[in-house]
């Protein structure tokens, strides 16, 4: 049974609360935009994909309570939500990208006079809710297209040992996963020899959500500490490293968890192929390079301490940026859902052609 993160029905917006995970698993409502915002915000919910799917839903959630209003007022109020929901978190681009399409959606039908004000308020819910839906396809689109990509590499028995970094599964997406998509679908194919996942402290993605992920399917897996990731490189044979994005930039440049960059400095230090998994809606063609990528820096509190307790010398200043920027050079290739591109390639190849 797939792990289910987010359940929305006909109105009503649940929640896994990340924050407890792996230790208790709690569902917690999420009644509007106000909530969509603070689960965001506080990471109970967390990834590129499913923080936008949050953030709509949480706003289809809120259109269903409230009375009718006049067509102009409804379309303000809604693009006004929507730009609240992307400041929850600043680096993941996929919650403006979502806002974007959507305040572009209700701007439309603001000008058709043959829609009236219900008529606008039930297009723009139903559109929200393909979203789950569409994602999930992506998602197994990815799969697939990572899976062709690292074993068309291999020259052995054609088992592979990947590495992974930070969350990318069924928690961090609306399902099945990006990164984690790529190593569920190798899994399916039996192609798994075994899968290492990092720590990724300070928030432990890795070791909370990952890894529970990896247990849940039965995956053969072992989790390691950030900073053995040079020493597994260098002592076992690893095929490739796949991981997740925040955000790409036209270049290929990728933002993801803190810690991405110095394991694609080592995979390209080994040969390891280094593979970026991410849907068409993470890649920012309105940035030239990943220079104009928002790092994002978190309380100093995730750092000194875990569970509550301190760990670090009081006194001692601490530096949390949640994400690095991996230079597309090293990059051996982004697996989307339209295919794997190399980073040179994402302009002309996905741009170009999207009209
Ligand atoms: O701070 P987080 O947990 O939201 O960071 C998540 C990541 O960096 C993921 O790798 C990324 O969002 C891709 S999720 C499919």
């Amino acid at each position: 049974m797939t792990l289910e993160a987010i359940k929305y029905h006909q109105g009503e917006l649940k929640i896994l609360d990340q924050l407890l995970l792996p230790m208790e698993s709690k569902y917690i409502d999420i009644k509007g935009v106000e909530d969509g915002w603070k689960a965001i915000h506080s990471m109970q919910v967390r990834g590129a994909p499913a923080i936008a799917i949050v953030g709509c839903l949480s706003l289809a959630v809120e259109l269903q309570k409230e009375l009718p209003v006049e067509k102009k007022r409804l379309r303000r109020e809604i693009e006004g939500k929507l730009n609240y929901l992307v400041s929850a978190r600043p680096t993941a681009v996929n919650m403006k990208t979502a806002a974007d399409q959507l305040i572009n959606l209700v701007n439309e039908l603001d000008k058709n006079d043959s829609v009236d004000s219900d008529q606008m308020k039930a297009k723009f819910i139903e559109a929200i809710e393909e979203m789950p839906k569409k994602d999930l396809a992506d998602n197994r689109a990815i799969g697939e297209a990572g899976a062709d990509a690292i074993l068309a590499q291999q020259t052995n028995d054609g088992l592979v040992r990947v590495l992974t970094h930070c969350n990318t599964g069924s928690l961090a997406t609306s399902a099945f996963g990006t990164a984690l998509g790529v190593i569920r679908s190798l899994h399916a194919r039996d192609k798994i020899e075994h899968v290492y996942c990092t720590e990724t402290r300070p928030y432990n993605q890795g070791a909370r959500l990952t890894a529970y992920e990896l247990v849940h399917e039965k995956i053969p897996s072992t989790l390691i500490c950030d900073s053995a990731v040079a020493a597994l490189m260098r002592t076992r044979r690893i095929s490739a490293v796949v991981v997740g994005a925040d955000r790409v930039a036209a270049n290929g440049d990728t933002a993801n968890k803190i810690g991405t960059y110095q394991i694609a400095v080592v995979a390209n230090r080994h040969g390891v192929p280094f593979y970026v998994a991410a849907p068409l809606t993470t890649i920012d063609f309105s940035i030239a390079s990943g220079k104009q990528i928002v790092i994002e820096e978190r309380p100093e509190k995730e750092m000194t301490h875990v569970n509550g307790m301190r760990i670090a010398a009081p006194g001692v200043t601490c530096w949390n940026p949640a994400f690095d920027v991996t230079p597309a050079e090293l990059i051996t290739g982004i697996v989307t859902e339209k295919g794997v591109f190399s980073p040179s390639d994402l302009i002309d190849k996905l741009q170009n052609s999207a009209g």
